[in-house]
């Protein structure tokens, strides 16, 4: 007997700790979740919660509807530093709760006594000024520095410190919601969103497309709104939302190559809120509502494959949804590879190509740094007993996109996008496994060719870390000249006569990309004068720049690297500039000092990576 006996019981302990819950007829274990829905499942949340800005507290109530379909005693949730007042059942019936702790990142376990035939839970509760969902931003630090700010962030594992829920991608649920905040501010959800602001400050939303709690969102701030088509539209600080609404005035047609690639858009309204600038990611899919980084506002809409890639997230991830944080590639190697489908439907497969070539090369560079034998370059991961946090990396992002344009190439596009509109319109409004996936890809792609399975080592790109050999190869004719002008370059053609005409940010990123690590600082001076990167206002230009810049201790830029990273959050910027000034004793002070200043503005997720890196403590 592979198990005896004695190992059975610690086992099954084990596996009734994590969130349990069918996908297609399979129970699936989510170890990032307290929550028990194989005994008892939430279906639907109405929430009332009441912003308050001194405090930094949204206070107020969760009725869970709940399926009870094991007639369970008790019904666990997750919650996260969240003050639990009273616990209700149906017609107000107190009932008792306790708040089982567990580690930071897990939370607590809020475990609900209930009755076989209950209907409802209500918790009244308030949240923790310091959820670590939330950013309470002071006016100072809005683009516009006129009135507070806040907004959240669910995704992966934050949800529960605003809402106490089944806080797993594996739990599908429908809401309403009332907000009650300032009359001067405007309220809106991952939901039906109103275009202006409520004389009372009290503003209503339902979301009747079940969804997982990691997309749950709310944004309050003194917001406008400026329409695209008559289903998408801009929200933003009234100083960035006429920019916002020229930047992302191809929207509509994304949303329209969008359908024509893989199925009808089932969220009816497409909108994008751009934050202030400390939010910590590029983008999130939050469902009718996607939030945006203000540092895609390049002035020239070069930096708008976000949009597209927020927009694939409306069918790879919130239709077809990763059944858990080990299965994250599902939700975003999928969605690289259509961003790139739809860039390529809208602009050309040239277009495309440099975005391939790209993230091949992003690819490459977190391969190298995390080892290729690190279980973190796995697509599959087993995060158990970590914060899913460790598991964003390019990895699932980029060896996602290789392994499906693999599959690609190796069964031909008319195929492929047969197969993957079937796909999304099996599993809508479900999730997924790994291993679901490809059992399903097996049957309906390859059909049980084991040959090809074999050939195509299916197992080897899912299952296991580095990078297989069959990986496709990306060429870009518009980076070969790109890289004709970088060999003049080095061969002594100033700067000034080198041929750019017509280069657009993707070419400046692989020009600087390609530049050797023994660049003089003549040689970046010259550089810098003829192409002014110091200054430029396109933020992945300036930062690779600036990048350089620190590398090769070049300190004409060293005021401007202090402006970036004073004037915006985005961990994606953050990282790497503060990782490289760390290098050196000299560096590592600066960073400090910039950090000290800047700290106060970022995001809790952008700080814990920060802190990290710069073994920063609270007091310091
Ligand atoms: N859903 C992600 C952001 C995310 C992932 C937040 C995991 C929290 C946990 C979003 O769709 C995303 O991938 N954003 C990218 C931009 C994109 C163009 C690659 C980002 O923020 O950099
Ligand atoms: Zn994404």
């Amino acid at each position: 007997m592979k198990y005896p006996l004695r190992n059975w019981i610690p086992m099954m302990i084990l596996v009734l700790t994590f969130s349990t819950f069918a996908t297609g007829g399979r129970m699936v274990q989510d170890p990032h979740s307290h929550a028990r829905p194989d005994e008892a499942v939430v279906k639907h949340i109405d929430l009332d919660l009441t912003v308050d800005f001194d405090r930094h507290i949204l206070k107020g109530w969760a009725k869970l509807t709940i399926d009870n379909k094991t007639g369970a005693h008790r019904l666990i949730l997750d919650s996260r530093r969240l003050t639990i007042e009273r616990v209700v059942l149906d017609d107000g019936k107190p009932t008792t709760f306790k708040l089982v702790p567990d580690t930071e990142f897990m939370g607590d376990a809020l475990e609900i006594a209930i009755q076989p035939n209950t209907k409802t839970v209500t918790v009244y509760y308030q949240t923790a000024p310091d959820a670590p969902a939330l950013q309470w931003l002071a006016p100072e630090q809005t683009a516009d520095k006129k009135a507070p700010f806040l907004f959240t962030q669910s995704q992966p594992i934050l949800a529960r410190s605003w809402i106490p829920c089944q806080d797993s991608p594996g739990i599908r649920i429908t809401y309403t919601a009332t907000i009650r905040t300032r009359p001067d501010l405007l309220a809106l959800m991952s939901a039906t969103n109103s275009q202006q602001k409520s004389p009372d400050g009290v503003y209503h939303f339902t979301m009747p497309q079940p969804i997982p709690p990691y997309l749950f969102a709310l944004a309050v701030g003194n917001l406008e709104f400026r329409p695209i088509s008559n289903r998408s539209g801009v929200y933003a600080e009234p100083s960035v939302v006429d920019k916002a609404a020229w930047e992302f005035a191809d929207t509509e047609k994304m949303i329209q190559a969008a359908e024509n690639l893989y199925g009808p858009y089932r969220w009816e309204r497409y909108d994008i809120l751009v934050l202030p600038p400390s939010f910590p990611f590029g983008g999130m899919e939050n469902p009718r509502l996607t939030f945006a980084t203000p540092t895609v506002l390049a002035g020239d809409r070069s930096l708008t494959a976000l949009v597209a890639h927020e927009l694939a997230h409306s069918w790879s991830g919130n239709l077809v949804t990763n059944a858990t944080w080990d299965d994250f590639w599902l939700n975003e190697g999928f969605t690289v590879y259509f961003e790139r489908r739809i860039m390529e439907a809208l602009y050309g497969k040239k277009y495309a190509d440099m975005l391939a070539v790209l993230g091949y090369q992003d690819l490459l560079s977190t391969l190298e740094e995390l080892g290729y034998d690190n279980s973190l370059t796995q697509l599959k991961t087993h995060l158990e007993g970590h914060d899913p946090d460790e598991g964003i990396t390019d990895i699932p992002y980029e060896k996602g996109y290789f392994f499906l344009r693999m599959l690609e190439e190796a069964v031909g596009r008319p195929t492929w996008d047969a197969f993957l509109r079937k796909y999304f319109d099996t599993f809508a409004f479900q999730s997924m496994t790994t291993e679901r996936f490809e059992s399903y890809m097996t049957e309906h792609l390859l059909h049980h060719d084991a040959q090809k399975v074999k050939a195509l080592k299916i197992k080897e790109w899912l299952y296991q870390p580095g990078l297989p050999d069959n990986c496709p190869k990306v060429h870009s004719t518009e980076f070969d000249r790109v890289e004709q002008q970088v060999q003049r370059f080095l061969n002594g053609t100033p700067p000034e006569q080198l041929d750019v005409s017509g280069w657009t940010t993707h070419h400046w990123l692989h020009f600087l990309r390609s530049l050797p690590e023994t660049l003089t600082h003549d040689q970046l001076a010259a550089l810098d004068n003829a192409f002014r990167f110091t200054q430029s206002g396109n933020s992945e230009i300036l930062s690779t720049w600036l990048g350089i810049a620190i590398d090769h201790q070049y300190k004409a830029a060293y005021p401007q690297v202090k402006a970036f990273l004073t004037s915006q959050g985005r961990r994606k910027f953050l990282r790497p500039l503060y990782q490289k000034l760390a290098q050196t004793p000299e560096g590592k002070q600066f960073a400090l000092e910039i950090y000290r200043e800047a700290r106060p503005m970022y995001h809790a997720i952008s700080r814990n990576t920060i802190d990290a890196i710069l073994g920063w403590k609270e007091k310091q």
